[in-house]
């Protein structure tokens, strides 16, 4: 069965703590948190206070998707806001090696996220330090953008590299799930599923979550 992990990014910001509680009572397994900085991806999401703010009322992990620029020099912070899991983006990190033992000696788990024109070939020589991997399928930056299908393949192949490497990795698929491309990314090695815009224009958002935690995967083709 999928993690799921509703993205906060999609939420009312004007009356968070009711978005909180509908996680917190639904299906879901995580928070997806979106941080964006202006520079690595052109938008700005939020900081510090609203994750801390977040943190208070979440019964769930945070799973915390940084899409900044030098992500190293928060690394504590994000620790103290309250982060339980931390991914930085490949492209953003000339020293990932040390980027994720920091990560991971500050008690967080470690993700890398990586953008839809990056080759996977670049995780190999991390892909047994990491806990996550989050396969961008739309260009970062906002949501409810339209899923690259290029990720179903992206998929399978990480899912191959991770088992070839006997290493104990999370494929994450950020961007544009629904109720089409959930069931083909679970069969394509999919293990947690991000959802903004599906859960939070959906009327019945608890049910949604539901929806996407039910999904199997489809083993008819992956178009
Ligand atoms: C995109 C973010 C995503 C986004 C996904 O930059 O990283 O987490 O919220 O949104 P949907 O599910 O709406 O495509
Ligand atoms: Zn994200």
């Amino acid at each position: 069965m999928a993690i799921i992990a509703p993205s906060v990014l999609s939420a009312n910001f004007a009356n968070l703590e009711a978005d909180i509680e509908m996680i917190n009572n639904s299906e879901a397994d995580w928070f997806h948190v979106d941080v964006m900085d202006g520079v690595f991806v052109p938008n700005i999401s939020f900081g510090f206070p609203v994750i801390k703010a977040l943190k208070k009322f979440a019964k769930k992990p945070l799973d915390v998707h940084l899409m900044i620029v030098e992500p190293d020099k928060y690394t504590q912070a994000f620790k103290e806001a309250g982060a339980d899991l931390l991914s930085v983006h490949i492209e953003a990190c000339p020293h990932l090696h040390r980027n994720i033992q920091n990560i991971k000696s500050h008690g967080m788990k470690a993700g890398v996220a990586i953008n839809p024109h990056t080759n996977i070939s670049l995780l190999e020589n991390v892909i047994a330090d990491i806990d996550l991997v989050c396969l961008m399928s739309v260009n970062p930056g906002f949501g409810g953008q339209k899923f690259i299908k290029h990720t179903y393949i992206k998929c399978a192949e990480l899912k191959e590299m991770i088992l070839k490497a006997n290493a104990n990795c999370l494929i994450e698929i950020d961007g544009g799930v629904n109720e089409i491309t959930g069931p083909q990314l679970l069969s394509a090695g999919a293990d947690v599923l991000v959802a903004g815009n599906y859960v939070f224009a959906s009327d019945k958002p608890s049910q949604t979550i539901q929806a996407l935690k039910q999904m199997r995967p489809n083993t008819t083709s992956m178009h």
